[in-house]
C-alpha cells in the first residue's frame, strides 16, 4: 500500500491506549465506561474517534502529519497546495470565496452552483455576476459552463465560480473554461464535489485540467467519512497563503483526525488500486445504462445521448416518455431502501461508486427497468426542474442582504420585494431564490411548486407561508 501517513499516526494513537489529561471528554475510553454512563450505543459511535491535537499528532502538531498527508494528495491530483477539510466542500467553496474576494470583487458564478457558493458569497462579500450553463432543449437540465457562458463579462470580474460535474452528471470542458478565464486574466475556481474519481483519471480532473483552486468532497464519489474534502491550489494566480488563511477562517481547530486520515486512507487505496478499481466500476456502470437503454422511452443522460463528457459513475435517468413520475420512483426506491441522490418530476439521479460491485450494479439495473415497467404511464409533457433555469434580478449583494434589516410578510405578498434569505430544494441545494434578489410572480410560484414535490431548505419558514424581506 502506499505511504498513509496520517493513517499510521492514527492507528499508533489508538494502539497507544491513552489516557489523556485533555480532550476529548470521551477519553478513549467509552467502550467501557462507568456503569452510570453506560450507552453502547455511545460506545459504538466514538469507539474510532481519535482528535488530532493531542491524539493523532501532539498539541503542538510537531510531527506534521497532516501537512505530509495534503502534500501526498497534491501529488496524487498534480496540485502545488491541498487542505484537508471536515466541514465537506460547502467549507471549501466558502473558503475558495473568502480566498480570492472581498466586498469589491466581482466574480461571475454559475447559478446552478450549491448553495455553499452564496455561503461562499456572504462570507467574502464578493458581488456575484452570475453566469448561465447551456440547458439542454429537451431535457432541460444543466449541461454546464461553455466558454460561451463567460462572452461579455465586464473587465472587472476577476474570477470565476464553475461547477463541475453538474448534480445530473454532466461535465464542463474545464480546459476551455479556465484557458478564456486566464486570457482574460481571470482566477478559476472549479467546485468539483462530485467529481473526486476525476482527480484520480488522468486528464480528467480539473486540477490538471487549469483550474486554480478546486474543491472535492472525499465522501461523495470516493470512500472518505462523511464531511470529508479537500480544497487544493496550483499555478501563480491564487497565494496559497491567501487559501490557508481562508480554510482556517472557516475550519474547526478541534479536527477528527478519523475523518482526516480517512482522506488519507482513500488516496493511498486510490494510488494503489484506484485505476483496476475505477476501470470496473465505470465498465459496470457503462453495462447498466446498456441495459436501461432498452426500457422503452427511457432516456438515460450520458455521453452518448449528449455527445459531451458525463461523469461515468453517475447515473441520471429522463423519464418523461416512460409516463414515470421521477419523485414517485424515487419514493418507491426509498421503501425497497435503495434511496438515490435526488429525484424531480423528470429525471432520478443515481450515484455508483467503486464499492458498488458488478453482480450489484446489474441487479440495480433490472431492478430500475421492473419498477419503471411497474408505474409506466402514458408518455406526458416535460416539467423540468425550475432551478436549473432562474435568472435572478439581483438588487444588493448577497451580503448586503444577509445583515440588512428585515422583515417577515406573506410570500404571496412579498412579489416586488427584495428577499433576504434563500430558499433551496435540497437535495440538490441550488437556491431558486438567494439573500439579495427580487421576488418574482414566477420565483413564488416555482417556491410553492418545489415544496409541493420535496424540502425546500435555509429559509425561515419551512412551511413556505412566509418570506423575509429587506425592511
Ligand atoms: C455541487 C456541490 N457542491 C458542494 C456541495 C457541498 O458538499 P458537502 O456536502 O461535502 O459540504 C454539494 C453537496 O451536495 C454539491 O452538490
Amino acid at each position: 500500500m502506499a505511504e498513509q501517513p496520517l493513517v499510521e499516526a492514527w492507528e499508533t494513537a489508538r494502539d497507544k491506549r491513552m489516557r489523556p489529561l485533555q480532550v476529548p471528554g470521551h477519553k478513549y475510553r467509552y467502550s467501557r465506561p462507568d456503569p452510570a454512563l453506560d450507552s453502547p450505543e455511545l460506545a459504538a459511535l466514538v469507539r474510532d474517534d481519535i482528535s488530532l491535537q493531542g491524539g493523532a499528532d501532539d498539541n503542538y502538531l510537531r510531527s506534521k502529519v497532516l501537512e505530509r498527508a495534503e502534500a501526498l494528495w497534491s501529488a496524487s491530483v498534480g496540485a502545488d497546495h491541498s487542505r484537508f477539510l471536515v466541514g465537506g466542500s460547502s467549507q471549501g467553496n466558502i473558503a475558495s470565496f473568502t480566498a480570492i474576494g472581498g466586498p469589491d470583487v466581482q466574480v461571475a458564478v454559475d447559478r446552478t452552483s450549491h448553495r455553499s457558493a452564496l455561503a461562499g458569497l456572504v462570507v467574502s462579500g464578493a458581488m456575484p455576476v452570475w453566469v448561465y450553463p447551456r440547458i439542454h432543449p429537451d431535457l432541460g437540465l444543466p449541461l454546464g459552463l461553455g466558454p460561451g457562458s463567460l462572452d461579455g463579462l465586464s473587465p472587472a470580474v476577476t474570477a470565476v465560480f464553475a461547477t463541475t460535474p453538474s448534480y445530473v452528471g454532466t461535465i464542463a470542458d474545464v480546459a476551455a473554461l479556465s484557458g478564456s478565464a486566464h486570457a482574460e486574466g481571470r482566477v478559476l475556481i472549479v467546485d468539483q464535489a462530485w467529481g473526486a474519481h476525476l482527480g484520480f483519471m488522468p486528464g480528467r480532473g480539473a486540477v490538471e485540467l487549469g483550474a486554480d483552486i478546486v474543491t472535492t468532497s472525499v465522501h461523495k464519489a470516493l470512500m472518505g467519512y462523511s464531511q470529508t474534502a479537500v480544497t487544493s491550489v496550483r499555478g501563480p494566480r491564487v497565494n496559497a497563503e491567501r487559501l490557508d488563511r481562508a480554510v482556517d477562517l472557516t475550519a474547526t481547530t478541534s479536527p477528527s483526525a478519523t475523518l482526516l486520515a480517512s482522506i488519507d486512507a482513500t488516496r493511498a487505496v486510490m494510488e494503489t488500486h484506484g485505476p483496476v478499481a475505477l476501470e470496473r466500476a465505470i465498465a459496470s456502470v457503462a453495462q447498466m445504462r446498456v441495459r436501461l437503454r432498452k426500457v422503452p422511452g427511457l432516456v438515460v443522460v450520458d455521453e452518448l445521448e449528449l455527445d459531451q463528457p458525463c461523469d461515468p459513475l453517475k447515473l441520471t435517468l429522463w423519464l418523461p416518455r416512460t409516463g414515470v413520475n421521477g419523485s414517485v420512483l424515487a419514493e418507491a426506491l426509498w421503501q425497497r431502501g435503495n434511496g438515490v441522490e435526488t429525484a424531480d418530476t423528470d429525471s432520478i439521479v443515481v450515484t455508483m461508486s467503486m464499492l458498488d460491485e458488478p453482480d450489484f450494479c446489474r441487479e440495480v439495473a433490472d431492478m430500475l427497468a421492473a419498477v419503471i415497467e411497474a408505474q409506466r404511464g402514458p408518455a406526458r409533457v416535460p416539467a423540468p426542474a425550475a432551478l436549473w433555469h432562474v435568472v435572478p434580478d439581483v438588487v444588493v449583494s448577497p451580503r448586503e442582504a444577509y445583515f440588512a434589516e428585515r422583515r417577515r410578510v406573506p410570500l404571496a405578498s412579498a412579489i416586488g420585494e427584495v428577499s433576504a434569505e434563500q430558499f433551496c430544494p435540497y437535495p440538490p441545494g441550488v437556491p431558486l431564490l438567494g439573500p439579495g434578489e427580487r421576488v418574482t410572480a414566477q420565483i413564488v410560484e416555482d417556491i410553492t411548486q418545489a415544496g409541493r414535490i420535496g424540502r425546500v431548505a435555509y429559509c425561515g419558514d419551512p412551511s413556505l407561508q412566509t418570506i423575509e424581506i429587506l425592511a
